[in-house]
């Protein structure tokens, strides 16, 4: 069975290989993804280090002169089956964006410093590599400078979000009662098309509310360069989300450990890492639901539902012992209860729904993000059910974007959700299957 996943996942990168890049999967979204391809060069590092290290070199080809990494690089501009598409963004209003590559004009997880660490510690003495991780290391940290510059209002060290699609859960019950908040005026807000549900199924896609949501903080933005001061200050969405606060924190330690290695200095990554760590005990975590929670910065208080996010902070070593069983409890329960591992919504919420996107399916990437944390604390057992819920279901249903995660309608399933032929679920399968 392994042998035919990891041909087939092998297949799939190269078959999603453009010029440089990798998109995520075709038509749906052809361009190149920010944190997908944190996770795709990890796949391709098994076959193409070159590949592994173009990847990152492409996506870092956006990188605005505040620091900021986009969360689209829209190499060609010929592509018309995504919206919203580059003329949308107009990144250009800000001076600082780049002409060519043309960009989105907002983030996503910052997965780079761990993804470098990563490839180095596969490949450490690969030359090329070596020489790349010189050039990367001061890219990555002038990124993390960013978000702790533009994105950590109070000086905290947890940086903020003003749009859904930054966190990656993008329609995620979660983001239901911030974004609420926000009401639209259609008059007001610019005319635009969908062109997601004519590809996927619109029943696994956010709904069009959400979409005038997504355009409303998109304007947004773009009224303020996408780094103006005013975002922080009237987002009516600005939220310290636990799973970006989460992948910084690891990202952080990765390039500690980075500049450890290579003899750079690192007195600031430790100012942050120590800072942020910190707040994020102090601030994330809910004793009442046993696991850690966004903290919503318009209200001012902690957004208390269980979600997926909340156990990333695993992978970043942040819980105790005691916190970390707590979470690994939660999973296990799941899992006795019928579950593939690991669903991204609470299961026990009226606004659980196991088909439609970030509202309740498994995803891929988070499965490989989760195992990873599990197994630094030596949960094995639970870090094995969730190694090998996900390779059973991309075994049976294909190497879909996302997948549904009840088991009573697994059984009856012969796809999975979303995006087919999806490059980050090739890059998880293989990296869950050769990595120790
Ligand atoms: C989408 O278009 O669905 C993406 O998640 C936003 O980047």
């Amino acid at each position: 069975m392994n042998t035919n996943l990891i041909e087939a996942a092998k297949n799939i990168l190269e078959l999603n290989w453009r010029d440089g890049f990798t998109i995520p999967t075709n038509k749906l979204y052809p361009f190149q993804w920010n944190w997908d391809s944190g996770f795709v060069s990890l796949g391709h590092s098994y076959f193409n280090l070159n590949k592994s290290i173009q990847e990152l070199k492409s996506l870092f080809s956006g990188q605005w002169e505040n620091g900021m990494v986009p969360h689209i690089i829209f190499h060609s501009e010929k592509e018309d089956t995504y919206f919203p598409n580059f003329d949308f963004w107009d990144s250009n209003v800000n001076k600082g964006a780049p002409q060519k590559p043309k960009t989105s004009g907002i983030t996503q997880p910052a997965v780079h410093g761990f993804v470098l660490e990563n490839l180095l510690n596969k490949h450490p003495d690969n030359k090329d590599l070596l020489a790349y991780a010189k050039d990367l290391f001061p890219k990555i940290v002038k990124y993390h400078q960013f978000l702790y510059t533009y994105r950590d209002p109070h000086r905290e060290g947890l940086m903020a979000i003003f749009h859904p699609w930054e966190s990656g859960r993008d329609n995620s019950p979660l983001w239901d009662e911030s974004l609420n908040r926000i009401t639209i005026d259609r008059d007001k807000l610019p005319a635009y098309t969908r062109r997601d549900t004519s590809i996927a199924d619109a029943s696994e896609r956010p709904t069009s509310d959400q979409y005038d949501r997504y355009v409303y903080l998109l304007q947004l933005g773009k009224l303020n360069q996408y780094d103006g001061p005013a975002i922080v200050e009237e987002s009516p969405f600005l939220i310290q989300d636990s799973m970006m606060n989460a992948l910084l924190i690891k990202s952080n330690q990765s390039l500690i450990n980075i500049a450890d290695r290579f003899g750079f200095d690192s007195a600031q990554l430790k100012e942050w890492q120590q800072q942020s760590i910190r707040s994020f005990n102090d601030k994330l975590w809910n004793e009442d639901l046993k696991m850690y929670t966004c903290y919503d910065l318009r209200d001012e208080k902690q957004m208390a539902v269980k979600e997926i996010g909340g156990i990333t902070p695993i992978f970043a070593g942040i819980p105790s012992v005691q916190q970390a069983q707590h979470l690994s409890d939660y999973l296990m329960d799941l899992h006795n209860r019928d579950y593939y591992l690991c669903p991204s919504f609470d299961v026990d919420s009226p606004l659980f729904d196991s088909k439609r996107y970030w509202r309740g399916p498994v995803w891929p990437q988070m499965n490989w993000l989760i195992y990873k944390g599990l197994m630094d604390y030596n949960f094995f057992e639970t870090a094995n059910i969730v190694k090998s819920d996900l390779i059973e279901l991309v075994d049976k249903l294909g190497f879909y974007e996302y997948f549904e995660s009840r088991k009573s309608v697994v059984k009856n399933a012969s796809k999975g959700y979303g995006g087919e032929l999806f490059s980050w679920t090739a890059s998880s399968i293989l990296d869950l299957i050769k990595s120790k």
